[in-house]
Parts: structure tokens; sequence; C-alpha cells
């Protein structure tokens, strides 16, 4: 994969619809600029927005597609739910699903995520089979979860099987397509990403530049210099060629070009091996260890 990848590069989700394999996040974007900078990227040619509910701007986010003027199917939406305001249910998935189709005014979402485990087990169902409902109205494409424990994986597994019995069979308890965590060289997740890739299921990398707090690493800035790249483009392509698709943020026009700039150069793949730890250092936050009660 890694030596044919370019900016237009997409992946087969097990729901049958492609993702574009680098994606723009909005996290803390201020929601005011938010329509501009998404548009920027758009220009740039990424083809994928990363938004949530909970950053208050999948709005001016979803907005940027009609003003760009590229055609609405040839970009990938993400939304998340919950918000903070409307915790984990099915009445409030169903609500915030609504809420985000009004906002974006895209029409369908391409994606949508439950942002973290927290709620409890039966607010986890919940609000799955208020995806599963939406997809089924052709509200939403594909769905997945992010800051899931594997623990939390199996319980999500265990209740797509109760629900196909259910409700008449395969398929009718939805399909985890994606799933989404922070990942990056001092946080690889081999457990998460092992029981996503033995499913099919793509794994998204949430803070790939591990929000720019650990720049000057000296084997990142190694390969930087190796490469003629920057340290940002070193990890961003670090998580494309692990197989993963990396969501990177950034409110300036320069870095949104700067990090794009991947599809000049490969690492080895035994560069690829040596910058990735055994460490465990989440740079965000961490529901991935939370027990099933939370
Ligand atoms: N599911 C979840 O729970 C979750 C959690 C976190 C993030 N996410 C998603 O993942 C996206 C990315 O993660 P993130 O925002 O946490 O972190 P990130 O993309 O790793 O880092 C963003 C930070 O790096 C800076 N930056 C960007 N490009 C740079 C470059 N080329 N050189 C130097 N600094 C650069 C940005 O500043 P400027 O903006 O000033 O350029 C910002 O401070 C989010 O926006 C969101 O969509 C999801």
């Amino acid at each position: 994969m890694a030596s044919k990848l370019s900016l237009n590069s997409t992946v087969k989700l097990i729901s049958g619809y492609e993702m574009p394999l680098l994606g723009f996040g909005v996290y803390q974007t201020p929601k005011a600029e938010c329509t501009d900078i998404c548009k920027e990227a758009l220009r740039i040619g990424y083809r994928h927005i990363d938004s949530a509910s909970d950053y208050y701007n999948q709005g001016p986010a979803g907005a940027s597609v009609a003003a760009s003027g590229i055609p609405r199917n040839e970009v990938f939406f993400t939304t998340k739910v919950p918000m903070r305001r409307y915790p984990l249910s099915y009445e409030n998935t169903v609500k915030l699903v609504d809420m985000a189709l009004e906002e974006t005014k895209l029409g369908y979402l391409d994606l949508v995520l439950i942002h973290s485990p927290y709620g409890g087990p039966e607010n986890r169902k919940g609000a799955w089979r208020a995806l599963v409902e939406s997809v089924e109205a052709g509200k939403v494409r594909s769905i997945g979860v992010s800051n899931y424990g594997v623990h939390h994986l199996d319980e999500l597994e265990q209740y797509i099987a109760q629900l196909e019995t259910e409700r008449g069979g395969k398929g009718k308890g939805g399909i985890i397509s994606v799933g989404q965590w922070e990942v990056h060289p001092w946080l690889t997740r081999p457990d998460i990403v092992q029981w996503c890739r033995a499913r099919g299921i793509v794994v998204q990398a949430y803070s790939p530049l591990l929000r720019a707090k650990r720049f000057g690493d000296p084997k990142v800035m190694a390969l930087a210099e190796k490469y003629g790249k920057t340290e940002a483009q070193i990890l961003l392509r670090w998580s494309l060629q692990r197989g993963l698709v990396p969501l990177v943020k950034s409110v300036k026009a320069s870095r949104i070009a700067e990090n794009a700039g991947l599809y000049d150069f490969e690492l080895t793949e035994a560069d690829v091996e040596d910058l990735a730890t055994t460490e465990y250092i989440s740079y965000a936050w961490d529901p991935t260890v939370e027990p099933l009660g939370a």
C-alpha cells in the first residue's frame, strides 16, 4: 500500500463506502473560522473532514463543502455523538444525528462514531441501536466507535449478535466500519488495532502529531533530516504506512498544506518499525481504560 499512496487514496470500508486516507480534524478550530479553514483544506485536496457534536463547529465545517464547490459525494464527512449537553443514550443519539444533518446541511453523514464509551452498558447499546436505525433510514452511511477499549468492543460485538437474533439476521445488528483512537509511535495500541484488523475495521489515528507536544524527538528529527521533510510529515507518513487513517488538525494554511505533503517520499519498512515504541503515552484523553460500568 505504501508506495502508491496519494492524497486521493481511499480505503473501502466494510459498509461498502470509500473513505479518503488522510483526514482533516477540526477539534478546537474556532467556529467563526471553521468554514474558511475547511474550505482551504478542500482547496489543497483533503476530501475527509473529522468533526464532532462536541466540537461545536460541525455546522460551519459541513458548510465548507458547498462553499468549496466540490460535489457533496466527493467529500467524506464524519461527526460523533454524544455531546456534553446530551449524554449517551438512544434518544440523544437520534436527536444528535438529526441535529448534525440540520446543522451541516449535507443531506447525509458519511460516518457517525460513538465518541467515547462513557455512559454505561445500556446507553452504549441504545446509542448503537440508534446508529443502526440511522443507517437504515439513509441518514448515515457508515458507523463506528471511538475510544473504546477491547472490553467495550467485545461488549458491542455481543450486542450486535443479539440484535441480529432479535431483528432478523446478519447485518441487522449494524456493522462497525471504523474505529478512532489516539495512535502514534508512543501509543501504538496493538491490542485494539489487532482486534479491528481481524474484523476488517479501519483504524483512524487521532492526534497523529501528538498535539505538537513532542516535536524535537531525536529519532523523528533524524528521519526528517534523512528525507528532507518536516517532523509533522514524518509522523503522518508513519501513520499512513502503518495502515492507519491519520486525522490531522491545523488552523494555519501553510501547515494544512505541509501536512498534505506526504506523497513524494516513502519511509523504509525499517524506519517505520524503528519509530514505533512500546510506550503508552496519551496526549489527549484515554477512555479506553475505563471499566464497562463507567
Ligand atoms: N475521537 C476523539 O476523541 C478525538 C480526540 C482528539 C482528536 N480527534 C480528532 O483528531 C484530530 C487531530 O487531533 P488533534 O487536534 O488532537 O492533534 P494533532 O492533529 O496531532 O495536532 C494538532 C496541533 O498541532 C499543531 N500543528 C498542526 N500541524 C502542524 C505542523 N505541520 N507543524 C507544527 N504544528 C502543527 C496545531 O496547531 P495549529 O492549528 O495552530 O496549526 C495543533 O496545535 C482532531 O482535530 C479531531 O478531529 C478525535
